[in-house]
C-alpha cells in the first residue's frame, strides 16, 4: 500500500467513525451534482469541511466570509456552523461553479443565509468593503492561490480583533518549501505565510495535512487588537 493509500485509508476510518451521517445528507449531494456538472474534485474532504464548521462554532460565528467557492461544499459545512440568522458571503469567480453553488446550497437549506458572489474576487472585495458589512468572524482563503496575499490584505480589511482567517493548500505537496519551486501560486502562498508572520495584527501558525487531499495544510491566523 503506498503512503498516500494509508492516508486514505485513514481518512475513510476516521470518516466512518465521526461522521458516519455525513454521506446521506446535502453534503453528498453537492459532491454529486458538482462531478456530475464537471467541476473539479477539489473541495475540502469531508473532515477537512467538519473542522472548518468547528472552528466556526468555536469563533461563534455570525457573519463568514468565503473566497472560492467551487461547488459549495466547504460554504455548506461553514454555512452549518452559524446561527438562524448568520450571514455567510462566498466569491466565486466562474458562473458555471456559483450556478452549481447555489443549487447545493439551496437543497442544504441554507440559502437564506449564503449568497454567492460572482466575479474576480479582487474586484467583489472593495464592492463589500464599500457596504460597510459587520466584520467577518471567520474567513476562509480558497481560491487562486497567486492572489493569497492580497486576499489576506482583504481579511485584515474585513475583520476585527478576535476574527480567524484560515488559509487552505498551504503545502501543496511540499511545494511551498523547495526554494526552485517558483510557480505563481507557490510565491503567492508564501506571501501571505510571511504575511502572517510578519503582521503586528495577525498571529498565526501552519499545520500539515495528510488524506484525501493528499498531503497539503491549512495556515490559522487570528486578528489582534
Ligand atoms: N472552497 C471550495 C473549493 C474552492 S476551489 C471547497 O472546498 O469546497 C477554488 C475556487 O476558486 C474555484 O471554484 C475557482 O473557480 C475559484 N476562483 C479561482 N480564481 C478566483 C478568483 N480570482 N476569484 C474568485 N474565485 C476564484
Ligand atoms: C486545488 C485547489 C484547491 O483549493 C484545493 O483544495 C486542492 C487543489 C487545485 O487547484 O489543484
Ligand atoms: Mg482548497
Amino acid at each position: 500500500m503506498s503512503e498516500s493509500q494509508l492516508w486514505q485509508k485513514v481518512d475513510d476510518y476516521f470518516t466512518g467513525r465521526l461522521l458516519p451521517d455525513a454521506p446521506d445528507d446535502a453534503l453528498a449531494a453537492a459532491l454529486r451534482d458538482s462531478d456530475a456538472a464537471g467541476l473539479p474534485p477539489i473541495a475540502v474532504s469531508a473532515l477537512q469541511g467538519k473542522l472548518l464548521q468547528l472552528l466556526a462554532q468555536l469563533q461563534g460565528a455570525r457573519n463568514i466570509l468565503e473566497i472560492g467557492t467551487l461547488g459549495g461544499y466547504s460554504t455548506i459545512w461553514l454555512g452549518r456552523a452559524l446561527p438562524a440568522d448568520g450571514r455567510l458571503v462566498s466569491l466565486e469567480y466562474d458562473p458555471g461553479h456559483a450556478e452549481v453553488a447555489v443549487r447545493n446550497i439551496a437543497r442544504a437549506g441554507l440559502d437564506k443565509q449564503v449568497e454567492v458572489r460572482v466575479g474576480a474576487a479582487l474586484e467583489s472585495l472593495p464592492r463589500l468593503a464599500d457596504e460597510n458589512p459587520p466584520p467577518f468572524d471567520v474567513v476562509f482563503i480558497d481560491a487562486d492561490k497567486v492572489n493569497n496575499p492580497h486576499y489576506m490584505e482583504w481579511a485584515l480589511k474585513l475583520t476585527s480583533t478576535g476574527s480567524l482567517i484560515i488559509l487552505d493548500n498551504v503545502v501543496r505537496g511540499g511545494r511551498v518549501a523547495d526554494p526552485d519551486n517558483t510557480d505563481p501560486d507557490v510565491l503567492g502562498t508564501r506571501a501571505a505565510l510571511d504575511l502572517i508572520g510578519s503582521h503586528p495584527r495577525l498571529s498565526g501558525t501552519a499545520i500539515q495535512t495528510v488524506g484525501a487531499k493528499d498531503y497539503d495544510g491549512f495556515a490559522l491566523a487570528r486578528v489582534l487588537a
